[in-house]
């Protein structure tokens, strides 16, 4: 089954929304296949976010990341990684549609709740930095 990794960033944690965020993607039918509540290290973020690294918004991105403990996670279902984008909405939340993620309760692009991978070969690579033993 597709596995795709989604993150509940710092603002999602601080404003009470772990329970919301995971109780959304449960609703849809979507597996938890591992959770876990952690703080990242640098390293880590830097990872996460290698695609970014040399864009202006980095440096912002990976410091905002390491502002407090973030929730990591992998789900799974037919089409997770799509299904999840949807669910999140755009990354900008001003564009962002109600009843998605960031469209319910985000407005600024850096703190914009969640990160979800992007393609299932995103999800391969960002897995493995969380979550060292599953098999993707
Ligand atoms: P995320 O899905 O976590 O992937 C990269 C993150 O960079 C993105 O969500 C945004 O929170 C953040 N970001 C900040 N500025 C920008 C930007 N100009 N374009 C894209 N992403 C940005």
């Amino acid at each position: 089954m597709e596995k795709t990794f989604v993150m509940i960033k710092p603002d999602g944690v601080r404003k009470g929304l772990v329970g919301e965020v995971i109780h959304r993607f449960e609703a849809r039918g979507l597996d938890i296949e591992a959770l876990k509540l952690i703080r990242l290290s640098r390293k880590e973020a830097e990872e996460l976010y290698s695609i970014h690294r040399g864009k202006d918004f980095f440096e912002e991105l990976v410091n905002f990341v390491l502002s407090g403990p973030v929730v990591v996670m992998v789900l799974s279902g037919e089409g997770a990684v799509n299904v999840v984008r949807k669910m999140m909405g755009t990354t900008n939340p001003k564009d962002a549609e109600p009843g998605t993620i960031r469209g319910d309760f985000a407005l600024e692009i850096t703190e914009n709740i969640v990160h979800g991978a992007d393609s299932e070969e995103s999800a391969e690579r960002e897995i493995p930095i969380f979550f060292g033993g599953l098999d993707t």
